[in-house]
């Protein structure tokens, strides 16, 4: 079992500031951070680019995990490797060759992530659990940040969760979309052990408090 980690996302950041958005995560001491990238077609919304991400790296030695919101993920790994991700995570929806893309997303040096929208059952990944570092359920529809976390995905991870163990495997199970204290805790009881929080990481009064309980979630 992974311990929790939590991974704020970018997304619910000063976008005006970006690099500094970047430096309140390092200085807090956590690891990583979630870089969300939209497309307008596969989300009903944009977000930035690898330029974006190229800009921020040097800046910055935080963990980049890099969530692909895109109809064609697989012309974009490239990209987004060079810009610097350490983790590619790309949706199971589209249609290409998913084996393939995460093998590529491997053999360019980065972790390798695969993602469910809500209306997709776990079954869609089933062949694909033992090649990735990170299964991510989303807890909304993607596209937005501060949406209402979706309750009824707890029975999705506590299958992956299951599946995980009688297989014997050791990806990190995230969640991603209205995710606060209070959800994080509910999905941890179902087996998650990495959580995406934008709007409440951002907004939080008490940012350090709020890192600090993430570390304690059982
Ligand atoms: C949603 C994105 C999320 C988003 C989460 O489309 O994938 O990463 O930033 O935002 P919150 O935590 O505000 O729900
Ligand atoms: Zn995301």
């Amino acid at each position: 079992m992974h311990p929790p980690l939590l991974s704020p996302s970018l997304l619910a950041g000063d976008h005006a500031r970006l690099a500094d958005s970047v430096r309140v995560v390092e200085d807090l001491g956590l690891p990583r951070i979630h870089l969300d990238i939209m497309d307008g077609h596969f989300v009903p919304n944009l977000s930035f680019g690898p330029q974006t991400v190229a800009a921020l790296r040097p800046g910055s030695k935080l963990f980049f995990e890099t969530h692909l919101m895109l109809d064609e993920p697989h012309r974009y790994i490239e990209p987004f490797a060079k810009a610097g991700s350490n983790l590619i995570a790309i949706h199971i929806e589209p249609t290409y060759d998913h084996a393939g893309t995460l093998a590529r997303i491997r053999a360019l040096g980065c972790q390798c992530g695969i993602v469910l929208n809500p209306g997709t059952p776990a079954t869609a990944i089933a062949g694909l659990l033992a090649q990735v570092d990170l299964v991510l359920v989303m807890t909304v529809q993607p596209g937005f940040g501060g949406q209402a976390f979706r309750r009824d995905m707890l029975p999705k991870l506590r299958q992956l969760d299951a599946t995980r163990r009688s297989q014997g495997l050791n990806f990190r199970l995230e969640v991603d979309g209205g995710i606060d204290l209070a959800t994080a805790r509910e999905c941890h009881a179902a087996g998650a052990d990495t959580f995406v929080a934008g709007t409440s990481f951002y907004g939080a009064p008490d940012r350090a408090a709020f890192a600090a309980a993430f570390a304690n979630l059982g």
